[in-house]
């Protein structure tokens, strides 16, 4: 190891060593979190000077990390925060957290990364370890974020180190969280890996070291081009079952009861988030510069966005069963966050099918306890109380999101009739109910 090296592994031993986050999201606000815990002194920079704001009053904006959390730390100093990418002079160690979204032509949107390594390049000194955790296609790090960082003259290796180590944090899953769910970690060179993994070791249980920072970033890419192909599996599925008048939702549990060989997946109005619907097409992307189709991947992507279209079938159906159209009945749409107990908005399909209900000239009002208001169509949607006098004015409800906490068996009484995308309703299954619920 050069001395650069040693001395940077002797600082992340003692905890002696700033690691620093760029980017405090989902992702980064987490693992921010997880540092100043591990005992060192983190920074934290993000663009957003609300975040900022936010965390240097004590508030957290991201419901897994509680204000407990940040607080105490951020009010006795071990953790500093702001917008100014001058205090990474002081950070070891350096974590990208940042967006990578798609543009509209569905291509790898890594301008945010780019904007990121640029701050960090102008600033690296040697002895830095930068490590990217942005979900992105295999060759980002070598090919991008390598030459602008080498660009300044140090030897990566030897000077400053380069790694990659997705991310795989689930918003709202109290059981896995950062500290508990294995880091991926590939450096471009062994002593990249090897400081990478000592600096995760010290904030979560297990570390997985792989030969490149391609295998990681591929390792990403196929956890979640796995979810969005099962996902399109079931709602295929799920669309003949409708078809063949199955309740696709029994045969998925009783196929679960096999002990090998099978993992349920459960269809829903679409895919949402910063990762599932998207992640998959900066695979096919890159596949497509190495003349490559990913042809399942891209089917799976029809498939699962077809979904919110086909929840709109069920709405015309359901409603021409009490002889009404579209036009103007009311209608609740129940859950518009992505999925059960989480307050995120992205990607969520429950606002597409928002939009198509308006555009067929429904009444529509949204409720979500984890969303008190939204904008969509340059307007403000608000999310209305979940009563009985409520559900009694509506003529549908279309169910989008299983969030705990909602009072299901309330609905199932109220509700003219249901449209249940996440079979929410099957603990409050009552007998002559049955009729009015129109399950994906
Ligand atoms: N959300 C998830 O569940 C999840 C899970 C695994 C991996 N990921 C991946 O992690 C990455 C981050 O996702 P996220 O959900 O945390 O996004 P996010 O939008 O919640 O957070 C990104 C943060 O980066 C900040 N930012 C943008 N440009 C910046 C810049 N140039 N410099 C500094 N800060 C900047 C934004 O203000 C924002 O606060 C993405 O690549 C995503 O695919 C997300």
């Amino acid at each position: 190891m050069s001395g650069w090296a040693e001395t940077l592994a002797e600082r992340i031993e003692k905890r002696t060593a700033r690691p620093a986050v760029v980017g405090l999201g989902y992702v980064g606000l987490p693992l921010l979190a997880e540092l100043a815990r591990a005992g060192f002194r983190p920074i934290g920079v993000d663009v957003d000077a609300g975040k900022v704001a936010a965390l240097r009053e004590g508030r957290s904006y991201i419901l897994d990390v509680p204000a407990e959390a940040i607080a105490p730390a951020v009010g006795e100093g071990r953790i500093t925060v702001g917008t100014d990418f001058d205090l990474l002079r002081d950070a070891d160690t350096i974590d990208i957290c940042v967006p990578t979204p798609l543009r509209k032509t569905k291509d790898p949107d890594v301008s945010y990364i780019l904007a990121a390594t640029e701050e960090i390049a102008r600033r690296l000194r040697p002895g830095q370890l930068v490590i990217l955790e942005s979900t992105t296609y295999p060759g980002t790090t070598d090919e991008l974020l390598l030459p602008k960082l080498a660009a300044g003259g140090l030897t990566v290796g030897e000077e400053f180190f380069l790694a990659f180590s997705p991310e795989r944090v689930d918003p709202g899953n109290p059981r896995f969280v950062t500290r508990n769910i294995p880091k991926v970690v590939g450096g471009v060179t062994p002593a990249c890996t090897r400081l990478a993994c000592q600096l995760y070791g010290t904030t979560v249980e297990r570390v997985v070291p792989v030969s490149t920072t391609r295998v990681a970033e591929m390792v990403k890419l196929l956890e979640n081009t796995f979810r969005s192909v099962n996902i399109a599996l079931v709602n295929e599925l799920a669309l003949l079952c409708d078809r063949m008048d199955l309740n696709v939702w029994e045969v998925i549990e009783a196929a679960a009861t096999k002990p090998f060989g099978f993992m349920p997946f459960f269809p829903g109005p679409g895919l949402g988030g910063h990762c599932i619907p998207i992640d998959p097409f900066y695979l096919s992307w890159k596949a497509r510069q190495t003349g490559f189709e990913t042809r399942l991947i891209e089917l799976a992507g029809q498939i699962n966005g077809s979904m919110p279209e086909h929840v709109l079938d069920m709405v015309r159906r359901a409603l021409n069963r009490q002889s009404k159209a579209v036009r103007g009945s009311r209608i609740l749409v129940l859950g518009v966050a992505y999925k059960a107990d989480i307050d995120d908005l992205r990607e969520s399909p429950a606002l597409d099918i928002l939009g198509m209900l308006e555009d067929e000239g429904a009444r529509v009002c949204y409720h979500d306890p984890f969303v008190s208001g939204l904008e969509l169509r340059d307007r403000k949607w608000a999310s209305v109380r979940l009563d009985a006098a409520t559900l009694r004015e509506q003529d549908l409800v279309v169910i989008t999101t299983g969030h705990s906490g909602v009072d299901y068996r309330l609905v199932m009484r109220e509700a003219a009739a249901i449209v249940d995308t996440r079979n929410a309703l099957k603990e409050v299954r009552e007998p002559g109910h049955e009729a009015k619920i129109f399950r994906l």
